[in-house]
């Protein structure tokens, strides 16, 4: 009896997956940022005004857009990445390691006269992370940029973009995708005036807890007072909602149903939450292209279950695990 149960809630009809039709691409295209990101590691996050004594320092690539994309590649699917690059030694190195990674690079562009976006970020023994971003290359993707890959946007199962790269692109980018598979645009980092036409325009709008109190005002945004925050979404346009609650695990409604459901995760103790919001976006577009016939609960609850192996683990991409890494039962159907 409980078998049946729980198949018959993992079978549940999502609520977008008509959109993903059986003879439709697989192809999951990402449009947003590359940084290259400094990361330091400190006993915990300084005070305004204080120096500390860090404990280690990494470089690695990252930036959210290319970081969503990966962790969609680390799991086995087929990606594209529509971005910009510094002409700096950054831009050609991030290129190759997105290869080794098999991710299509073919619509990055490097840019002459600019540097590739930065990240410097602080991460503190507790996991907790702070980020300050010098967008650089990543402000030069224009709408241009995506009309130049119109063919493969019109194509993509999943479409996924965030706020690291012009607005005025993502719109673009959510126009030409319009009527062909789910958009995804996640809401970081938040934006206080953000155009609404973007919010009507894409399928399912992510954020996390802090980017949603900047977009609604609700503060501190809890378990508690989740639902008046999904309704102002859907007052402002927004289609399907998912707000991320770190170790509360994830929210979301639709606005056809559009009362909270509650998604928790399994509790563990962090070393490294950074891209841990990448880890759940990459995989939501995962298993909405590759496991179709989940309902949107599973699908989001398989995600946290992604996102929640990469904290425990330092850096973003590197701590992204791969589809031999996780349990065959996140993969069953
Ligand atoms: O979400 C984590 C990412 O945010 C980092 O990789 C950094 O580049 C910033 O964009």
């Amino acid at each position: 009896m409980v078998i049946i149960k729980l198949i018959n809630k993992k079978k549940k009809k999502g609520y977008h997956n008509t959109n993903i039709h059986k003879n439709m691409s697989k192809n999951i295209v990402v449009v947003g940022s590359c940084m290259i990101d400094f990361t330091s590691y400190v006993s915990r996050l300084p005070k305004p005004g204080e120096t500390l004594a860090g404990n280690d320092f990494k470089r690695a690539f990252g930036g959210k857009g290319a970081n969503q994309c990966v962790a969609a590649a680390k799991l086995g699917a087929s990606t594209t990445l529509v971005a910009s690059l510094g002409s700096d030694v950054f831009g050609e190195e991030y290129l190759q390691s997105l290869k080794s990674l098999n991710v299509d690079t073919k619509y990055i562009k490097l840019r002459r006269d600019i540097h590739s976006g930065i990240a410097q970020i602080t991460v503190a023994e507790s996991g907790e992370n702070s980020i300050v971003i010098i967008p650089g290359a990543n402000a030069l993707l224009t709408p241009n940029d995506v009309d130049d890959a119109y063919d493969l946007i019109k194509n993509a199962a999943v479409l996924l973009t965030q706020f690291e790269t012009p607005l005025d692109t993502t719109l673009q980018a959510l126009k030409l995708h319009k009527g062909h598979g789910i958009s995804i645009v996640n809401g970081a980092p938040a934006v206080v005036n953000v155009d609404l036409e973007i919010l009507k325009n894409c399928d399912i709008f992510c954020v996390n807890e802090t980017e949603a109190e900047v977009m609604t005002a609700i503060q501190p945004l809890t378990l508690f007072n989740g639902q008046e925050a999904l309704t102002k979404f859907f007052e402002i346009g927004c289609n399907t909602v998912i707000i991320t609650l770190g170790s509360a695990g994830a929210i979301f409604a639709t606005r056809t149903n559009p009362t909270m459901i509650h998604i928790p995760v399994e509790s563990v103790i962090p070393v490294d939450t950074t891209g841990a919001g990448d880890a759940f976006l990459g995989a939501l577009a995962y298993f909405l292209v590759y496991y179709p016939n989940l309902s949107l609960e599973e699908q989001i609850s398989r995600a946290c279950q992604v996102a929640t192996r990469s904290v425990l683990k330092i850096g973003t991409q590197s701590s992204f695990p791969t589809k031999e890494e996780l349990s065959d039962e996140i993969f069953s159907y």
